[in-house]
């Protein structure tokens, strides 16, 4: 993990054609600098890579920087098969260096990465790789007086202080949950996850299929080893940072023996050099997708767990602080039924109102409860709880895009061109504010209005090739003087 967020690798160069959209994107070096070009609709873009992200497992991403912003390149490297489109880009039919880089990613990814903005965009600093501090808490005191006493040491916690040092980064879960006021850099190794966040986790049937356990962490606490062996067993016991790994094999089979001495001799002789081949077998995954590799549930072999029932639930993988239970669960009911789960939907909003009116200063519960309002249709509620939410986070441009859009649905054109160019202004690098302004000109006939929108992105990035195609459309149109035909590729990353 110590190579965890580097300058790129010296990886082959290549180029690598897409069908859906007619582009194609190289990789070449200049003097030892990575550089991604894409050339598309006889446009060309051409970044410097500044980041590289993993690469010892399953494979690279690579990040450019534009002022202070990240952003994913749409060209991954597969350690399986070298150069590809990066997950999720693999159909789409405009490719762009537009998926933004945030907090969230970083926080899993990096150390010392600060953003200064409430929607967690705008870089302040150099990130690097993971450090020390991540597993051994603040360390400031032990580099003064180097002490045991000073530092924190993972394998002397127990409990849930001890899970959270892993988890802060292995356990996505389906969504995360900030408590009221903190940001993740708060959490501090030897605290328990939940003084900062709770993570949810999905169980049950979606589409009569039951949801897989994703993550090595979700797998191992299933396991009769995690759940019989009261405590003694944790990452930490098999996974040591520090050691040199050379001799796994053995050295895994011996930390199993250390409990099992004498596995049943009909299936164990005891010629056998290893454990893992049936215990713990690999599903030999080559794409960079956050789900385990090797099953850590530990299982007979042949044998499976008993499912978790039917019913979709969505849980703490650990509990908060009372007074923040409902709230958490809540919140993250309704960010889930945004994203597919919509059965979430109304117990997530009941949860939220039964809190009452002391919710009302809490920012995240108001921009859930917007969201909600809309959903139901009532217009007039998501418009006070739009306004209230950008009151209490006034630096959001996320939260200003929302209160837009539904002030554009409410018919207040003056207001909602206002919170658009504000929302422009408070993150100059995301297009989908820029987008909806010019579709929202468009959709009035000022033509003039729109190009002056997309210029002024191209201002900020001359690279961009989307809203090239559109001026050119919009200009034909113009000309043409169709009226009010909007862009044909709203391909703009939605509103998370
Ligand atoms: C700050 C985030 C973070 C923390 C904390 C963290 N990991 Fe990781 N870990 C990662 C990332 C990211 C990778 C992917 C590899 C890479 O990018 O270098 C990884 C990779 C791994 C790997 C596989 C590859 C390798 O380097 O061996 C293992 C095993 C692992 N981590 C175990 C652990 C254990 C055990 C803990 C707790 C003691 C832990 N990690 C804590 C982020 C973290
Ligand atoms: C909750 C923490 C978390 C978040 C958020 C997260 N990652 Fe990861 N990521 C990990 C861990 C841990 C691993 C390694 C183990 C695994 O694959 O589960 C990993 C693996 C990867 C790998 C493969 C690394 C390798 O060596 O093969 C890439 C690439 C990657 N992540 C990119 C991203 C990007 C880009 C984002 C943000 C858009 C992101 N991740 C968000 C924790 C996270
Ligand atoms: C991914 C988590 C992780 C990271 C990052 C990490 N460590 Fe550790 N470290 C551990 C764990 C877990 C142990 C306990 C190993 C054991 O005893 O089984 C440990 C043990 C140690 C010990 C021995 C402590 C003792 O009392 O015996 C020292 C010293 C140490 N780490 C220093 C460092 C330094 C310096 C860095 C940064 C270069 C670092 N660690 C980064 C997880 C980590
Ligand atoms: C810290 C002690 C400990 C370690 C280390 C450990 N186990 Fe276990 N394991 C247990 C306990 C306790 C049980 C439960 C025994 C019972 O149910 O009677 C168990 C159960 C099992 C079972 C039966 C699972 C089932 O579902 O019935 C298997 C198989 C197993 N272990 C294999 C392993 C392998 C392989 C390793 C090494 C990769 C390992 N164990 C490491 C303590 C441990
Ligand atoms: C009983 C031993 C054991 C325990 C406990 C254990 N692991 Fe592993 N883990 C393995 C083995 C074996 C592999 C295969 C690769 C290797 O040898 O490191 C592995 C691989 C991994 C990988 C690489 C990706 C993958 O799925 O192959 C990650 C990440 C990881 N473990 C994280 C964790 C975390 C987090 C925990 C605690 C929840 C944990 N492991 C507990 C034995 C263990
Ligand atoms: C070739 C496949 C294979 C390998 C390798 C293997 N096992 Fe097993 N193991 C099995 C099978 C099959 C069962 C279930 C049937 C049984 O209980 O004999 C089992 C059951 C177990 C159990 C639960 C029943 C019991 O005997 O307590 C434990 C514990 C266990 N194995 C530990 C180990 C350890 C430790 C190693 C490494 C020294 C290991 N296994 C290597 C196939 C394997």
């Amino acid at each position: 993990m110590g190579k965890s967020f580097v300058a790129p690798e010296k990886y082959p160069e290549a180029v690598v054609k897409q069908q859906s959209s007619g582009s194609s994107i190289s990789v070449s070096f200049r003097d030892d600098t990575m550089f991604h070009k894409l050339t598309e609709h006889g446009l060309v873009a051409e970044y410097p890579i500044r980041y590289q992200v993993g690469g010892g497992m399953e494979g690279s991403s690579f990040f450019i920087q534009l002022r202070n912003y990240l952003f994913e390149s749409p060209l991954s490297w597969y350690n399986a098969f070298g150069w590809d489109l990066s997950p999720g880009y693999e159909s789409r039919s405009v490719i762009e260096f537009e998926r933004p880089i945030t907090k969230e990613c970083l926080f899993c990814h990096a150390s010392r990465a600060r953003f200064d903005d409430p929607d967690g965009r705008h870089l302040n600093g150099t990130p690097t790789s993971i450090g020390c501090e991540r597993c051994h808490g603040p360390s400031g005191e032990h580099v003064r007086h180097p002490s045991s006493t000073n530092i924190v040491n993972p394998s002397k916690l127990a409990g849930p202080a001890r899970k959270s040092i892993c988890e802060q980064c292995h356990l996505e879960g389906n969504t995360r949950v900030l408590n009221p006021g903190k940001d993740w850099t708060d959490f501090r190794a030897g605290e328990p996850a939940e003084d900062v966040f709770t993570t949810f986790v999905l169980t049950g049937e979606r589409q009569g299929e039951q949801i897989p356990l994703a993550s090595e962490v979700e797998q191992f606490a299933q396991s009769r080893c995690a759940q019989m062996s009261k405590g003694k067993l944790w990452c930490g016991t098999c996974h040591n940072p520090h050691a040199d790994h050379r001799s796994r094999a053995a050295e895994i089979r011996a930390i199993c023996t250390s409990c099992h001495q004498k596995p049943s001799p009909a299936t164990h002789p005891a010629s056998l050099t290893e454990c893992t081949s049936c215990h713990m077998p690999t599903n030999g995954k080559t794409t960079i997708a956050h789900a385990s590799n090797t099953d850590h549930r530990i299982l007979r072999p042949g044998e499976q767990p008993p499912d978790e029932g039917k019913k979709l639930k969505l849980s703490a993988w650990r509990q908060p602080r009372q007074n923040f239970q409902q709230r958490n669960l809540g919140i993250a009911e309704l960010r889930l039924s945004r994203q597919d789960y919509q059965d979430l939907w109304s117990d997530g909003g009941d949860l939220l109102l039964s809190l009452g009116a002391p919710s009302h200063d809490d920012s995240d519960i108001v921009f859930s409860l917007t969201a909600f309002y809309l959903d139901s249709g009532d217009l007039p509620r998501a418009l006070e709880f739009a306004r209230r939410a950008v009151e209490l986070s006034p630096q959001s441009a996320v939260r200003t895009l929302t209160l837009a859009r539904i002030l554009e649905t409410s018919g207040a054109d003056d207001k909602a061109e206002q919170q658009f160019v504000k929302a422009i202004a408070l993150n100059p690098s995301w297009k989908e504010p820029y987008g909806r302004l010019t579709m929202f000109y468009v959709r009035r006939n000022k033509f003039e209005e729109a190009i002056k929108v997309l210029d002024r992105y191209l201002t900020w990035n001359p690279n961009e090739i989307l809203f090239h195609e559109w001026r050119k459309q919009i200009l034909s149109q113009e000309n043409a003087g169709t009226g009010s035909r909007l862009p044909s590729q709203p391909a703009i990353p939605p509103t998370r």
